[in-house]
């Protein structure tokens, strides 16, 4: 027997459900993994990315997005914390003997949207951890599989995403993490420099279904500005391209699960990738070389901008709050650490009139544990600011891009004193002042360090005091280094101070 009340409730709760699901939304996140930005919406007229280019005409495109440290486990981690490495704990590399990890009390995406009754799925690279910071109802990852199958294998990755979509009854945050085009010449060189040989039907390599390789002539690469122009480099980035268009096939097979399991109208999908490409002046550095990342934002309910271009400046601590706000989450003061990122999604609808007081922040700790060196940095439109806080000792190179072909021949030929066709020299590019400014307009290849002249001092000044701002708000233990040393307890707990060293 039902009482007209509890009709009415019914039918209220039926209106209500149906509004539910009317509204459901989801977010694709797809990241590449050590470069992406080679395609031609980045104006490359050489690598065939067709799946990444159409994904962009219906996107908003970001021109100037970067990334807040350009190391893969400490970027992870802050796209998915919205925090810097300083400020989540996950000061380098995750796996093997470097065994980094954020701290336990770190709420990430997964931890908060599973909180909300979000089903959450990563397929590809995690490296991030601990496993109880980042709790993913739906796992496919290095953790339990090969790389190489979660990660390059894009008809393993798109079965792996039609097997998540087609269980999901509620919103969905599914995070496709490509291992491609990441080198692996260190670790599987029988698949080449990128592991570009891999699954590409060859004797021995497997074969990928989904996959039509695409190759490169090493003199038809259109080197960007900070590679030495060498065969030997040519011949790297050839094989890298392999590997971009190995990627971009899988993007479009993921668009098309997506299409078939009838998400394509409810789903926020997002790209972008971890950090800058593994080559000199790239990968672990805070040039805009090894920051700069491709971001493209696709929204079914944001008509105005698609195949738009945005300038103003976005950030990968941008994608936490970016994903909070299109599920209508506000974690507010629940959040235990500040967030310093911001929502994208207003600039889905308009261009901010005034961009010149945009600002972005970077901060980089170790890579590998033995690649001790700290530094942070401020972005603005017009200018970039660079403390490399332990300037004293050579800027260190990492393993995989140290037996480089691109490094061993810049090393041979500066050892042997023979032109290495690059903008730089080793020497420089070890030793580094502490400060570093550059005017990005004049000098965007960040070359001309005009910290210490006179004429740039109020904007040296004023770039410093946003940057130590920023370091005081998400509570970075480098606040004073290296001059000074930071108290803040006993006697310094309500005022804590950097106390001089005298150095
Ligand atoms: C990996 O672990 C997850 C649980 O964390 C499980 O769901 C998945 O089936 C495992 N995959 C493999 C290949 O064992
Ligand atoms: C997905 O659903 C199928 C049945 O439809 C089931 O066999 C499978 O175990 C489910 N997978 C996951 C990861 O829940
Ligand atoms: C890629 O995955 C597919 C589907 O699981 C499999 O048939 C194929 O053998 C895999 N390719 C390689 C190179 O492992
Ligand atoms: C998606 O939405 C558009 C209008 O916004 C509509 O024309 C189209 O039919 C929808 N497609 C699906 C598959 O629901
Ligand atoms: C967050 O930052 C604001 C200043 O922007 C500060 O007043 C507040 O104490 C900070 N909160 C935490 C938890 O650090
Ligand atoms: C660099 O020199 C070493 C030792 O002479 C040699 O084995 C190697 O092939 C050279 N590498 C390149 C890229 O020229």
């Amino acid at each position: 027997m039902v009482t007209g009340g509890a009709k009415l409730a019914l039918v209220l709760l039926s209106l209500l459900f149906s509004t539910y699901y009317a509204e459901t939304r989801n977010v694709l996140l797809i990241v590449a993994d050590d470069g992406g930005f080679e395609m031609g919406t980045y104006r490359n007229k050489i690598v065939q990315t067709p799946n990444l280019d159409a994904l962009a005409k219906n996107s908003l495109i970001f021109n100037n997005a970067y990334t807040s440290v350009s190391s893969c486990s400490p970027s992870r981690a802050a796209l998915l914390t919205g925090t810097p490495s300083h400020q989540n704990g996950m000061y380098g590399l995750h796996q093997g003997e470097h065994h980094f990890n954020s701290f336990d009390d770190m709420r990430s995406l997964p931890k908060i949207l599973k909180d909300n009754q979000i089903k959450t799925g990563i397929i590809g690279k995690k490296h991030v951890g601990p496993g109880d910071v980042f709790p993913f109802d739906y796992s496919q990852t290095e953790e339990n599989n090969s790389i190489l199958q979660v990660g390059r294998n894009i008809t393993h990755i798109k079965n792996l995403a039609r097997e998540f979509l087609s269980n999901v009854t509620q919103p969905f945050f599914l995070y496709v993490a490509f291992h491609d085009p990441h080198r692996c010449g260190h670790t599987n060189p029988e698949y080449g420099e990128f592991c570009q040989r891999f699954g590409n039907g060859e004797e021995d390599m497997g074969s990928i279904p989904d996959w039509s390789p695409i190759h490169y002539v090493p003199e038809q690469i259109e080197l960007p500005y900070f590679m030495p122009d060498t065969m030997e480099a040519r011949k790297d980035v050839a094989a890298q391209y392999i590997t971009i268009s190995r990627l971009d096939q899988g993007v479009g097979l993921l668009l098309q699960e997506l299409k078939n399991a009838g998400h394509s109208n409810d789903t926020l999908v997002i790209y972008t990738s971890d950090n800058g490409i593994p080559f000199p002046n790239g990968r672990t550095n805070l040039y805009d070389s090894g920051i700069a990342e491709p971001m493209f934002i696709s929204s079914p309910s944001h008509k105005e901008r698609k195949g738009k271009v945005t300038y103003s400046l976005a950030s990968l601590l941008d994608i936490t709050p970016t994903v909070l706000d299109w599920f209508d989450i506000n974690e507010g003061n629940s959040i235990n650490n500040n967030l310093t990122g911001r929502s994208l999604l207003p600039l889905l609808i308009k261009e901010p009139q005034d961009r010149s007081k945009e600002i972005v922040f970077a901060s980089h700790n170790l890579h590998e544990v033995t690649m001790y060196y700290p530094m942070r940095a401020a972005r603005t439109q017009r200018y970039k600011l660079i403390h490399n806080i332990n300037y004293n000792a050579p800027f260190p190179i990492d393993q995989d891009f140290f037996l480089s072909p691109t490094f061993q021949d810049l090393l041979n030929n500066t050892r042997t004193n023979q032109p290495t066709y690059w903008y730089k020299t080793l020497k420089k590019y070890y030793r580094r002042p502490e400060w570093e400014l550059f005017d990005l307009k004049k000098d965007p290849e960040e070359l001309n360090n005009v910290a210490g002249k006179e004429s740039f001092k109020e904007i040296y000044e004023d770039l410093k005091g946003r940057l130590h701002e920023w370091q005081k708000v998400t509570k970075d233990p480098w606040l004073c280094a290296p001059h000074a040393v930071y108290e803040d307890k006993g006697d310094y707990k309500n005022e804590p101070q950097c106390l001089s060293l005298d150095i």
